[in-house]
């Protein structure tokens, strides 16, 4: 009985990840950057991040620690796979020109 009630209970958790503001599981780190990190970075709120060939290790680090006023994202936010895929993104990607 125990087991069930645990997968009933891990089935509502994932459900209100799903639907809450704070997503679980992200397709990649592209989705990421669309999705967070360009909100701040591509409209004079932090630094543009794209085309500086900032190292992806100096990236990660920033996310996760936080600086001033660049919030810091835990594993729970951001898993670490999807933040990789988001530091190699960020330092290799062009620059974004938007009219
Ligand atoms: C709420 C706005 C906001 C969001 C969302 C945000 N940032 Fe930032 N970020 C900032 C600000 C502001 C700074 C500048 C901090 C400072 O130096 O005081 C910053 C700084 C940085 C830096 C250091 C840049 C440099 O020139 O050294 C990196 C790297 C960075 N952010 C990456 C990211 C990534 C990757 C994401 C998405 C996961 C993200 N940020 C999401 C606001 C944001």
């Amino acid at each position: 009985m125990y087991a069930k009630r645990l997968a009933v209970c891990l089935g509502a958790v994932a459900a209100l990840l799903a639907a809450g503001g704070v997503q679980a599981a992200w397709r990649d780190g592209g989705e990421v950057y669309e999705k967070v990190c360009r909100y701040c970075h591509e409209a004079n709120v932090g630094p543009v991040l794209k085309g500086r060939n900032l190292p992806p290790e100096y990236i990660q680090r920033v996310v996760r620690m936080g600086n001033r006023a660049m919030p810091a994202f835990r594993p729970t936010e951001i898993d670490d796979a999807t933040l990789a895929d988001v530091a190699r993104r960020v330092s290799t990607g062009p620059v974004l020109t938007r009219e």
